[in-house]
C-alpha cells in the first residue's frame, strides 16, 4: 500500500532539520512538513510545563495538515512531553527521538556504561536513562548539559578553537567516566560530531538519535503500508514552516539540513497559541 501523505516533523526551532536530512537520506521519495518554532526556541531552558504546552501546540498544528506520522524531532519535547503528546493526538503514530536513540546505544554499549548529552531539560528529566534502564538496568547511564553547543552551531563555528575548547570542557568528564557510547541527545549535536568524536577519541562510540529516529520512522511506515510511491518528490515537495524569519535562517538551514531550504513560510505564533488541548 502506498499512502503519499506527508511525514510531520517538529522541533523547537530549526535544529530538527538533521532528522528532516536523514529521513530524506534513508527515504527519499518522502514528503515532510517541518515545524521549527523559531519565534520561542530555545525550549530546552524553560520548564517541563511550557515544553509540554509548546510541543502539544507545534504536534496540533502539524496533525490539521493531514501528515501520516508526527515526529517530535526535539530532544527536549521528546524528553518531558512524548506522553502527553501521545495522550492527546491518538489516530496517527506520534514518536520521538529519545526511544530509538536508547536502543541503540543499549545495543552497541558491551561495557554497560553509556552516556547523554543534550540540553538542560532533557538531561535532567532523566529520559534517556530511563528509556535505557527499561531495557537494561543493569547499564549505567551519565548525563551532561552542554548548553554552549547549540549557539555554536547556530554561529556556525563547527570545526573552531573555540568549539574544540567546549567540547574538550564538557566531554571529558565522558572519558574519565569510562563510557563507552555516548548520546548525542539534541539536535545540533550531530552537526558537531566530527570534533566531538576527535575529542573523546574512537574508543568511544557516538550515537545520533537523529539517525534512528529516521530508521524508526521508516520501519513504521513500512510495518503500516504507509511508505510513500516513486513518484513523491521528496525534499522538493516538502514544506517548512517556522514562526519566525530570523535573519540569519537560511544559513543555519542549510547547515543542519545539508542543502539549501526550498522555501519557508510563516505560522504565526498565535496560531501555535491557538492549537489548545
Ligand atoms: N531542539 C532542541 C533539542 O533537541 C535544542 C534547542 C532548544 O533548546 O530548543 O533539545
Amino acid at each position: 500500500m502506498i499512502d503519499s501523505r506527508p511525514i510531520g516533523v517538529f522541533d523547537s526551532g530549526l535544529g530538527g532539520l538533521t532528522v528532516a536530512k536523514e529521513i530524506f537520506r534513508l527515504m527519499p521519495n518522502e514528503r515532510i512538513i517541518y515545524l521549527g518554532d523559531t519565534a520561542r526556541v530555545p525550549y530546552g531552558s524553560k520548564s517541563e510545563e511550557t515544553i509540554r504546552r509548546f510541543g502539544l501546540q507545534d504536534a496540533r498544528v502539524l496533525k490539521d495538515m493531514d501528515v501520516k506520522l508526527l515526529i517530535a524531532a526535539c530532544n527536549t519535547v521528546s524528553s518531558v512531553a512524548m506522553d502527553y503528546l501521545q495522550e492527546h493526538i491518538k489516530d496517527i503514530p506520534v514518536i520521538g527521538v529519545v526511544l530509538p536513540g536508547a536502543r541503540a546505544a543499549a545495543l552497541r554499549s558491551a561495557e554497560k556504561r553509556v552516556g547523554v548529552i543534550g540540553t538542560a531539560a532533557t538531561i535532567r528529566s532523566g529520559s534517556y536513562a530511563r528509556a535505557i534502564n527499561n531495557i537494561d538496568p543493569g547499564i549505567k547511564v551519565y548525563g551532561k548539559p552542554c548548553p554552549l553547543f547549540v549557539p555554536l552551531v547556530e554561529e556556525g563555528l563547527i570545526d573552531s578553537d573555540i568549539t574544540r575548547m567546549a567540547v574538550q570542557h564538557y566531554l571529558y568528564e565522558m572519558v574519565d567516566l569510562g563510557v563507552d557510547c555516548l548520546i548525542l541527545g539534541c539536535t545540533h549535536y550531530p552537526i558537531l560530531m566530527e570534533v566531538i568524536q576527535s575529542t573523546v577519541g574512537n574508543r568511544i562510540q557516538l550515537v545520533d538519535s537523529a539517525l534512528w529516529t529516521a530508521k524508526e520512522a521508516q520501519n513504521i511506515l513500512q510495518a503500516m503500508g504507509m511508505s510513500a510511491g516513486e513518484d513523491a518528490a521528496g525534499l522538493q515537495a516538502s514544506k517548512f514552516l517556522v514562526s519566525d524569519i530570523t535573519p540569519n535562517f537560511e544559513t543555519v538551514a542549510e547547515t543542519l539540513l545539508g542543502t539549501p531550504l526550498p522555501g519557508i513560510e510563516k505560522v504565526p505564533v498565535e496560531e501555535l497559541e491557538g492549537k489548545q488541548p
